[in-house]
């Protein structure tokens, strides 16, 4: 009994050491290739992190080569608008208006121009359909374009024109026509009455010009007013913006300087002064 007792407090201890000696094995050697498997982990991770890269890489070609298959096909296909021209065009009151459409691949499609705001038939191919005939089809075969010419453009011709071609469906291009009537005054016009001896002082302003005129011409009876001239004392001087503004100054009036004064400004209407030069006395 005792030695039973014994033998099996021998075998508790051995039981002891050898589960000691397994944890401690298994915690070292596990513990390694935990530490290896981790390494693995932490590596594979990365892998597959890469790997999903890649794939998201390969995924995004297979995509742009999808589209660039998507532009072939629309190329090999059907018309397309060229969009690199503005959509805006601003024209001037009375002055031919082009709206112009750049088509490529058109083959043997037509074209029609619509009026958006009451969905109006204008042209078809060459061929004028309304009976407003200022509406043109222009047609460049170099360059693809198909514009739609607008003759004496007036304020209420303004708005959104579609560009259509005979695809089915159709495709269409907006352009929108802004046309603007600048409007040139003078300060005190018709007539201004001035003391001998005083500063004439002409303002001419435009506004409604979609950008600032080029130039603003000043004539007196007619004549280019001469900057250098042996009579001195006149300048100008132009302020150019939204409202553009150009002031003629003339110092140490006399009666020689009266007369009709006019301001021209490019691509707008002129104005005229009568300036009546007077005896203060
Ligand atoms: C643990 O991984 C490293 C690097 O992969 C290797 O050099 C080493 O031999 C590995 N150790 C064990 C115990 O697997
Ligand atoms: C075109 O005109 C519209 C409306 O007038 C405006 O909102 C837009 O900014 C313009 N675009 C360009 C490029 O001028
Ligand atoms: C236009 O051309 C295509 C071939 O490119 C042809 O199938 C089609 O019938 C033509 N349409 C007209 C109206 O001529
Ligand atoms: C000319 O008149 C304008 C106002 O119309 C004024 O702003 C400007 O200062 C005047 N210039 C001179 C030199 O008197």
């Amino acid at each position: 009994m005792y030695r039973w007792m014994l033998t099996s407090d021998a075998m508790r201890k051995i039981i002891v050491v050898f589960l000691i000696i397994c944890i401690q094995n298994g915690f070292t050697s596990p513990h390694q290739s935990y530490t290896n498997d981790t390494f693995h982990q932490s590596a594979r991770p990365k892998q597959q992190q890469l790997f999903h890269t890649t794939s998201t890489e390969n995924f995004e070609l297979d995509y742009n080569s999808n589209d660039k298959e998507v532009i072939n096909n629309a190329l090999n296909r059907g018309p397309y608008f060229d969009t690199s021209a503005s959509k805006n065009v601003t024209a001037l009151v009375g002055k031919t208006a082009y709206l112009n459409c750049r088509i490529r691949n058109l083959g043997n499609r037509t074209v029609t121009w619509i009026r958006h705001r009451d969905l109006h038939l204008l042209t078809v191919d060459k061929t004028t359909y309304t009976s407003d005939q200022r509406f043109v089809s222009v047609h460049n075969p170099q360059m693809g374009d198909w514009s739609l010419q607008v003759r004496y453009p007036q304020r209420r011709d303004s708005g959104v024109y579609e560009c259509q071609v005979s695809t089915t469906p159709p495709v269409a291009y907006s352009m929108i026509l802004s046309v603007v009537e600048p409007v040139t005054t003078i300060h005190g016009s018709p007539d201004l009455y001035i003391d001998t001896g005083s500063t004439v002082n002409l303002t001419c302003i435009v506004r409604h010009l979609p950008e600032p005129p080029a130039t603003i011409q000043w004539t007196h009876n007619n004549e280019e007013i001469n900057y250098d001239s042996p009579r001195g004392g006149v300048s100008v001087i132009t302020e150019k913006g939204e409202i553009t503004t150009s002031y003629l100054l003339i110092q140490r009036a006399k009666i020689s300087d009266s007369g009709k004064y006019t301001c021209t400004p490019s691509h707008a209407n002129p104005q005229t002064v009568n300036v009546h030069v007077l005896n203060g006395y």
